[in-house]
Order: C-alpha cells, then structure tokens, then sequence
C-alpha cells in the first residue's frame, strides 16, 4: 500500500512535469521550414507561363548553401537572379541540375511552373500546397487515344 502511494505521487509529480513542459513549448516561435518555397515570376505571368516555384527547403535538405549561393551564383533574394529558360538550357541556374542528369530535365515545364497565375515573387513560408494550383484548375489533358 505505502508503495503504491508513493508511485502515485510520482505520476502526479510527472504529469505536472509534463504539462509544465507542454506550456513551455508552446510559447515557443513556430518552427518554419528554412525559406519555404520562392516563387520567381519576373517574367512567367507575361510570357503565359505559371510563375515557377522554387521549394528551397526541399533543396537545402539535399545540398550545402554553398552548392547554389556560391558556386552556382544564386544571389540570396527571391526573384534576384533574372533567370530564364535560354539560361536554364545553357546549364545555368536550375539548369546546372536540371538537365536529365543530376535532376529530371527542361521538357518538364509544368515542375517548375506550378505556382498559381498572379503570384508575385517571394518567399513564401508556407508548404508548397497552398501555392501550387490544385490540379482541377490545371487544363484538362488531352484524352488518350485507344490502341487500334
Ligand atoms: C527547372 C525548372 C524549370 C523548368 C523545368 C522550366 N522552367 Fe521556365 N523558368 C524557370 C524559372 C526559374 C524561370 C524564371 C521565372 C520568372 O522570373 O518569371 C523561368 C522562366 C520561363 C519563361 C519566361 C522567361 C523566358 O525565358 O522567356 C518562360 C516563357 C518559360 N520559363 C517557359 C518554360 C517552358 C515552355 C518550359 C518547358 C519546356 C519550362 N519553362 C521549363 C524554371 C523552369
Ligand atoms: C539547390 C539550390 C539551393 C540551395 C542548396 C540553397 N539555396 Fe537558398 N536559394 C536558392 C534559390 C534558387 C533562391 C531564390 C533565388 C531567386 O529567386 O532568384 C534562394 C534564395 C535564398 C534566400 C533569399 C530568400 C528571400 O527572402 O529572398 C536565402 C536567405 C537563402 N536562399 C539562403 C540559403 C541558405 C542559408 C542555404 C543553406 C542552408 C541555402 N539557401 C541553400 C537556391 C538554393
Ligand atoms: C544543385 C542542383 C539543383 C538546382 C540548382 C536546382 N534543382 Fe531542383 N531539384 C534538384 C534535385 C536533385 C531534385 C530531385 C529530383 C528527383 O527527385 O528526381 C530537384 C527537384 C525539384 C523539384 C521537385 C520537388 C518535388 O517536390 O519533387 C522542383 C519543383 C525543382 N527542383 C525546381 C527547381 C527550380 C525552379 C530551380 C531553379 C530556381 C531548381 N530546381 C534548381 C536539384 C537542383
């Protein structure tokens, strides 16, 4: 019995640790992935494309900053690099890996511009959902024809 009571001091004594604990944490900042997702529109909305968005956080966990911000010469500001696709296909920027080689290549337009018509450049810090155009916006594909 008097062991069984001292047990139960220490749940109490552990529950109060724990909501103590919980209460800490929540005044915590909300952690946030590292620069979320960039979207880069200086010039997709005007040339009929969705502005491209870039999901840093899905890169950065894969390479070093110093991969693109030094060697691949991204300088660190949304929309700061005036890239386009003649640059790309000459194997800059986005094109230093996506080239069907270290990343699946240029012929696959709607990867990198999936960002919804009329978003400006930023940084955004959410997950890349609530950008990226929910698919029954997108146009229809073409049916598939039936083998004969
Ligand atoms: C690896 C990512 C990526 C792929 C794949 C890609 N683009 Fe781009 N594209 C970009 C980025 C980044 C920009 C710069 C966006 C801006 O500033 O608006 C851009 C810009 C453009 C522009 C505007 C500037 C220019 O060069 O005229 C057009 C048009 C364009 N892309 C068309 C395409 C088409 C068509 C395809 C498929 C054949 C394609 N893109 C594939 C990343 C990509
Ligand atoms: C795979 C390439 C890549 C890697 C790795 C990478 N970045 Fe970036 N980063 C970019 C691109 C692309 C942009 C947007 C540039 C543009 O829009 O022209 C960017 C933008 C930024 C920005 C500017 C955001 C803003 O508010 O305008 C910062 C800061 C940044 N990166 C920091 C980092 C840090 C720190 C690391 C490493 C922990 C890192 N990046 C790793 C490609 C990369
Ligand atoms: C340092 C190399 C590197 C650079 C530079 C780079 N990428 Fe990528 N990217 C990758 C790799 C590797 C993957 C993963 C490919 C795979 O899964 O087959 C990827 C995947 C992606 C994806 C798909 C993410 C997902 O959720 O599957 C998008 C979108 C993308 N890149 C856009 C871009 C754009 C836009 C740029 C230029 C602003 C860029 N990337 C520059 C290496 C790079």
């Amino acid at each position: 019995m008097f062991n069984l009571m001292k047990y139960g001091a220490a749940v109490k004594r552990w529950l109060l640790f724990a909501l103590l604990a919980a209460a800490a944490m929540a005044q915590l900042p909300l952690a946030h992935a590292e620069y979320g997702d960039i979207v880069i529109n200086n010039y997709s909305d005007a040339a009929g494309m969705r502005p491209a968005v870039f999901p840093h956080w899905f890169h950065r966990i894969r390479f070093r900053c110093k991969v693109c911000h030094a060697d691949l010469g991204f300088k660190f500001k949304a929309g700061g690099n005036d890239i386009n696709m003649v640059k790309i296909i000459d194997g800059q920027y986005c094109g230093a890996c996506h080239n069907g080689n270290i990343a699946w290549s240029v012929e696959n337009c709607n990867l990198c511009h999936s960002g919804k018509p009329g978003t400006p450049t930023q940084a955004h810090l959410s997950s890349i959902n609530s950008l990226v155009a929910p698919a029954s916006a997108a146009p229809t594909p073409a049916p598939l024809q039936p083998k004969k």
